[in-house]
């Protein structure tokens, strides 16, 4: 598939990292290089699952960055439905306004989930729940700053891949270098399709800054975030030096098998593919389904 037309590495944006310790995602606001519109992507509520706690220290501090900034929030981008956090967007879009984003294939996730959790007719599967839908090629702007969105099935359906100038912000597709690749075992997920959607993105420019979701400091190293698109070509442990899509596919699955489900997954997504927003009982208490044996 073609790059997008529009890069313009000469824009560089201004990124801003925010870590949540309890998830390892790292949330980003991105602003515009000569203006105040600003971008939050991948926005965190913290959740005490044990205890059934929402809280919002983490959606706290990109809001303190936006205000203290001056800046006009204007998209609010979900990567994808990610199932190891509960999102912060309707939180930050209640006190900062912005319009939510994710990818339109977010209507299979909520197919699949739908049943997964029994939810009834009145939780629609349209995507409705969300303020745009991207498709791939799409663009958007953050003030001046064109943003293109590209569909990076493999991790998850509706994953995206979101390019603003110089940076671009790989969701759950690339992790840093010595982290290799996201996982591709979630229903909806697929290895192969994770290999095709990766080398879209190591065909970007050499020099675009690189933004990763997730880091898990392999080895006990510092948490990082930021690579080059030449870096993962290089040195991912998973793809780069040319790895091939068969040795790919079967080094992703049998490590996938490994692996246990996200401590939250079942709360996560939930909320997640009703674009951050916590399901409700008749009486409005919000409350979350526990499905035994179904994922
Ligand atoms: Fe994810």
């Amino acid at each position: 598939m073609p790059l997008p037309a529009d890069i313009q590495m000469d824009l560089h944006p201004k990124v801003t990292p925010f870590f949540d310790a309890q998830s390892n995602t790292i949330a980003y606001v991105v602003q515009e290089p000569d203006g105040p519109a600003c971008v939050a992507i991948d926005a965190v509520m913290n959740f005490d699952a044990a205890a059934g706690r929402l809280t919002s220290e983490c959606a706290d501090a990109m809001i303190a960055h936006i205000e203290g900034a001056n800046l006009q929030l204007e998209w609010i981008i979900e990567t994808h439905v990610h199932a190891d956090h509960l999102s912060g967007a309707p939180y930050l879009q209640e006190r900062l306004g912005g319009k939510i984003g994710i990818g339109a294939q977010i209507t299979t996730v909520q197919e699949t989930f739908g049943k997964v959790f029994n939810e009834g007719t009145e939780f629609q599967r349209d995507g409705s729940q969300f303020d745009a839908l991207f498709t791939d090629g799409d663009t958007y702007h953050v003030g001046a700053m064109p943003c293109t969105a590209l569909h990076t099935p493999g991790h998850t359906p509706a994953c995206m891949v979101h390019i603003m100038g110089d940076a671009v912000f790989a969701g759950d597709t690339l992790f840093m270098p010595d982290g290799g690749s996201a996982r591709a075992d979630f229903p909806g997920g697929d290895a192969g399709q994770l290999y095709d959607s990766i080398q879209r993105v190591l065909a970007l420019p050499d020099e675009m800054r690189l933004f990763v979701c997730h880091d898990y400091g392999p080895g006990g190293r510092a948490i990082a975030w930021e690579t080059t698109i030449a870096e993962q070509r290089a040195a991912n442990i998973h793809v780069g030096a040319g790895a091939s899509r068969e040795a790919f596919v079967a080094m992703r699955e049998a490590r996938d098998a490994q692996l246990a489900m996200p401590k939250l997954i079942l709360p996560a997504l939930q909320v997640n593919m009703r674009a951050g927003d916590v399901p409700e009982d008749d009486a409005g208490n919000m409350v979350l389904k526990i499905p035994v044996n179904r994922i």
